[in-house]
């Protein structure tokens, strides 16, 4: 277990040295560019953050179809890759490390929320319980994708 004695003191995590063990948490900002290249705003952003130690940057698709929500980075195209090299060296300049989350988010895409509207692939068309939202809820109703 770690201890406060043991926060601040150097790591190597999978031969990634980072200056102490704090680390920050995957969150998805939805500030990609359409085509998902993660712009300056992306490099700013994990730039800001690089004091962190090591980021788990947001959720990043490995492909057009695995995209779940608008404007979420991928990682797939040369553009992509070239924005995510900005980033890394924004983030290795301010002393930090950076590990991309692979998402894949599956058949909880949905068309309206993907640049190609296609629907997700999947073993079938099985239905998928999505949350409700609170006005179904009160009315007892389940929320349903097919
Ligand atoms: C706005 C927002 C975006 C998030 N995006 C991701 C994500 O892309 N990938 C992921 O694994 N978790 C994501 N999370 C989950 C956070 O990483 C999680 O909330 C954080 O690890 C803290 O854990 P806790 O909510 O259980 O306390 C997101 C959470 C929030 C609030």
């Amino acid at each position: 277990m770690t201890t406060s004695s043991t926060l601040w003191q150097p790591f190597t995590l999978g031969g990634v040295e980072l200056s102490h063990r704090l680390a920050l948490a995957p969150l998805t900002r939805s500030r990609a560019n359409p085509d998902g290249t993660p712009g300056e705003l992306a490099a700013e952003y994990y730039g800001q953050r690089a004091s962190l130690g090591l980021i788990i940057t947001e959720g990043t698709q490995p492909s057009e179809d695995g995209q779940g929500y608008l404007n979420t980075p991928g990682i797939y195209t040369p553009e992509h890759i070239e924005g995510w090299r900005k980033i890394a060296d924004t983030v290795h300049a301010g002393g930090g490390a950076l590990f991309i989350q692979l998402m894949h988010v599956g058949r909880m895409s949905h068309p309206d929320n993907t640049p190609h509207h296609r629907r997700p692939v999947g073993r079938r068309r099985s239905r998928l319980i999505r949350t409700c939202s609170l006005q179904r809820a009160r009315r007892r109703r389940r929320c349903r994708v097919s």
